[in-house]
């Protein structure tokens, strides 16, 4: 077991890429909190990963846009198993419409999931791991590579990946490493919901999706010893799909 008895927090962890994510630190020994805005799905993700062996969790229920219970979810989770290991940020949302239709409260919504709820975890991380510890960034290849009508979301994955790079920096004396994953297409509700897609506007060939599994893999690796250099930067997981004219 790789992981075993290392404290890790994911956050979005009700379904899709945060489930996997955390079966498969569960799997390898690690004490997992899972963390989500949707209780009922929590306390389901709980039942299924409790199903699959004995072991540690525990489930918080959080807006991550919300900078005090992200600290209260930090200071249960040290108080049920004594510190934190890792930490993946990986809850989003999308917002799909026109540039100009797009309000401030959008862009905030956004932002403030997509990209503070990430600084939020980072900062208490960053006065809580004592021994030094992972961080992951959930991000997309919208980071990079985009479609009309999800502008907040490209920007704050964008910025997300931006926030990686300063977080490992100020990191590296902490012994704390961050790095980002950017997705993409990846077989989950946020995927098949994306009227873009629905639309015809965005072409997806169902060979080139991959699994949330395929994205918590690069997940363990990050957060694992044989990543021990890999600081500040992203890994692209789209099977290549964004690589080809
Ligand atoms: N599925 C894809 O194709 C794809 C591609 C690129 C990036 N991503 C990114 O991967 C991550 C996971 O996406 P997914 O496809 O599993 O989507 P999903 O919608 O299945 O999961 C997102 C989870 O985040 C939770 N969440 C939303 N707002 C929250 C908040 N304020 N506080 C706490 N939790 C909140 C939701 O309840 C949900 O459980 C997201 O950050 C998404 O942007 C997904």
């Amino acid at each position: 077991m790789k992981f075993l008895n290392k404290v890790v927090l994911v956050t979005g962890a009700a379904g899709g890429i945060g489930l996997a994510i955390a079966k498969r630190f569960y799997i390898e020994g690690a004490k997992v909190v899972l963390i989500d805005i949707d209780e009922d799905e929590l306390q389901s993700a709980k039942n299924t990963l409790a199903a699959l062996q004995e072991g540690a969790l525990m489930i918080q229920r959080c807006d991550v846009s919300n900078e005090t219970e992200v600290q209260q979810v930090v200071i249960e989770s040290i108080k049920k198993f004594g510190s934190i290991d890792v930490i993946v940020n990986n809850a989003g949302l999308m917002i799909f419409k026109k540039l100009e239709e797009h309000t401030t409260r959008d862009w905030n919504k956004i932002l403030n999931v997509d990209l503070m709820g990430a600084f939020y975890f980072t900062k208490f991380a960053f006065l809580n791991m004592e021994h030094g510890g992972c961080i992951i960034n959930i991000s997309s290849i919208h980071a990079i590579e985009t479609t009309p009508m999800v502008a907040s979301y490209a920007a704050a994955k964008a910025a997300l990946v931006s926030f990686t790079r300063s977080s490992a920096i100020e990191g590296n004396s902490k012994r704390i490493r961050v790095n980002a994953i950017l997705p993409g297409a990846i077989d989950t509700p946020m995927l098949w919901d994306n009227p873009n897609i629905k639309a015809g506007l965005e072409q997806i060939n169902k060979d080139s999706v991959g699994k949330p599994d395929d994205i918590a893999g690069v997940a363990l690796f990050l957060a694992s010893d044989d990543a021990a250099f890999v600081q500040g930067t992203y890994i692209e997981v789209d099977g290549g799909r964004l690589s080809r004219l």
